[in-house]
């Protein structure tokens, strides 16, 4: 059963847009709508709109849109129940205990309850006589216990089936358990513990709640599955889109966050006192694990190896960061070590040092250009400063190129003004390049109506129709009479709209109001996002019910020119002319 009307609207009321949104979005105003950063894709142009009046967003450029509940529900990673749930509590609305459960959203009770009670369990035996071996491995690694604690660290024994007796005892159902992607089924047909003699890290997500699990081998015992096995997404854990240590690092970034490779590097940092580290799940870095980090600080520190995976890993990273307005910073740890075999070697004054002279991206990205190159020859010299002026041209501030094409000169015996003279030549085609493109992205969106509808090509006219008809719709509800017996769903030509007109049409006839929290269950976020374009466009302002009449002719003519295509191979064509003829003068 779905949570009752009023309740979403008191919840809807209570939960202004404007000030669900403005936490994690910096909005200026705009005429009488308000205007900002996507928070959903990476743009140095605001596109996101927000629409105080019809309670809705829409962001131009990737075409996402909806109301609150679908914007928590992208934000804080929810599904649509989740989103009321939260919006309902954070305003102080009550919802009724049962009736509104949904069994997607009760499985995902379920899984957080077997995560919780599995990191439990690994953590009692971490501690128990039989989990000696694996304590004696984690404080051999320098760990105290208290921070052993702090993460929730455990192990897994070495067997087939404890944890799944013990869920069993629990209560839990087998295939609930595969649900959490903690047992496995074989090929066989039987099933089976995932983690074997492993040490174990919780994954915690910003909420505090156990999402999944990272499961380390002893050293020496990774044939088997690997050094490391991770939970699979589930329906509570998507590895894009989480970082280990986000839990605790979320309260200590204001000022920074370093993003570390292992998780050992995350545990072993924040014991020395680095509690704003985080590590990507066994995943290169993704776009979502950035828009994450944005949310919560200013500044990021990508501390990574020095060798050629690391400065992949570096050149990807920064790929991805260019875009979320996070200054980048990069610290490249001495030797080939990583941040924890660091620390523990040289202590954590060594380490905050490292942080502080943590190089620029630019100085970073300069210091790898001269790595290949000979230059001590004249060839490899311009070579070098061909490829460091483009390094430079890539800032966007004038100072800090002033700065660094200062240093080239010096260093290279060559003018500044030759250097930058070159540095803006190639910043002209830059800047034109990306103008181009950032218009070519506003009128060809990545995610709009055109991918949503597949046959807007073969019927751009109807589809014109439609789209006009179903706007006027949902902002004139009053004018619904006009259509209710002479458009009926099954006479829209397009599939998609189709599917549209008849969910409009049925919450008119149903005398509901058709504002977007009344198909936020219905529709997925793509085709919520095409009914709040339609909902905030401007297309139809004036004279909508002319609008609404003319649109229904235009859609007469385009289906008795179908009609008519479709009965030229007929031998029968004239006589099926006349009928159409006919036809349609009597609908006049
Ligand atoms: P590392 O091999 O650097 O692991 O892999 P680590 O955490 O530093 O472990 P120690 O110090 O050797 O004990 C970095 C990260 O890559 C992922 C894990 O998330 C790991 O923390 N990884 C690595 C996997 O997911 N699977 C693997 O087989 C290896
Ligand atoms: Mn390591």
């Amino acid at each position: 059963m779905a949570i009752p009307e009023e309740i979403i609207n008191e919840i809807k009321y209570k939960n202004d847009i404007e000030q669900v949104i403005s936490p994690y979005v910096n909005l200026k105003r705009r005429g009488k709508n308000l205007v900002g950063l996507c928070p959903f894709h990476g743009e140095k142009t605001p596109s996101f709109t927000v629409y105080p009046e019809s309670g809705s967003f829409y962001c131009y450029g990737c075409g996402v849109g909806g109301d609150v509940f679908t914007f928590t529900k992208l934000i804080e990673n929810l599904d649509y129940v989740e989103a009321i749930k939260f919006l309902a509590e954070k305003s102080g609305v009550n919802l009724p205990e049962n009736g509104y459960d949904d069994s997607m959203s009760r499985l995902k009770d379920t899984i957080y309850a077997i995560n919780r009670d599995t990191a439990r369990f690994y953590h009692e035996y971490l501690m128990s006589q039989d989990g000696k071996w694996a304590l004696d491995y984690l404080v051999g690694r320098g760990l105290s216990i208290s921070t052993i604690k702090h993460f929730g660290l455990g192990a897994a024994p070495d067997s087939w089936d404890s944890l799944l007796k013990f869920l069993k005892e629990k209560g839990y159902t087998v295939s609930e358990m595969i649900s959490a992607n903690v047992v496995g089924k074989s090929q066989k047909g039987s099933y089976y513990d995932r983690f074997r003699k492993r040490v174990m890290f919780p994954i915690i997500n910003i909420r505090g709640k156990v999402i999944g699990f990272s499961g380390r081998a002893m050293p020496g015992e990774d044939k088997e599955g690997g050094k490391y096995v991770n939970t699979s997404d589930t329906p509570v854990y998507k590895k894009s889109e989480n970082l280990f240590g986000m839990n605790f690092a979320k309260n200590h970034c204001d000022e920074r966050i370093i993003l570390v490779e292992g998780n050992m590097d995350v545990v072993s940092l924040h014991q020395a006192g680095f509690q704003n580290t985080v590590a990507a799940l066994g995943t290169s870095f993704t776009m979502e694990q950035a828009n994450l980090i944005s949310r919560y600080t200013k500044e990021i520190v990508l501390t990574l190896d020095s060798d050629a995976a690391g400065q992949k890993a570096v050149k990807r990273a920064g790929e991805i960061l260019k875009n979320t307005g996070l200054n980048v910073s990069v610290v490249s740890v001495p030797d080939g070590k990583d941040p924890d075999e660091f620390i523990k070697k040289n202590g954590k004054d060594r380490f905050e040092a490292l942080l502080d002279g943590a190089k620029s991206e630019i100085e970073y990205k300069l210091l790898v250009a001269v790595k290949d190159i000979d230059i001590d020859s004249d060839d490899g010299r311009l070579k070098y400063l061909t490829k460091a002026t483009e390094i430079i041209a890539e800032s966007n501030d004038v100072l800090t190129r002033d700065l660094y094409l200062g240093r080239l000169s010096e260093k290279y015996g060559v003018s500044k003004s030759s250097l930058s003279l070159r540095v803006d030549e190639l910043r002209k085609k830059r800047i034109k390049a990306q103008k181009k493109k950032e218009i070519s992205d506003i009128i060809k969106p990545k995610f709009n109506s055109n991918d949503i509808n597949p046959e807007r090509r073969k019927y751009p006219g109807a589809c014109v129709a439609e789209e006009a008809i179903m706007t006027v719709l949902l902002k004139n509800p009053d004018f619904f009479p006009e259509v209710k017996e002479k458009l009926e769903p099954d006479k829209l030509i397009t599939a998609f709209n189709r599917r549209m007109y008849s969910l409009i049409y049925e919450c008119l006839l149903n005398d509901c109001m058709p504002d977007i929290s009344y198909f936020g269950e219905k529709l997925d976020t793509r085709e919520l996002s095409f009914l709040v374009s339609l909902i905030n466009s401007d297309s139809v302002q004036k004279n909508p019910l002319s609008v609404l009449k003319d649109s229904m002719k235009v859609l007469d003519d385009e289906r008795l020119k179908i009609e008519m295509q479709s009965s030229l191979s007929n031998e029968d064509w004239a006589l099926n002319m006349q009928k159409l003829i006919e036809q349609k003068q009597k609908g006049n």
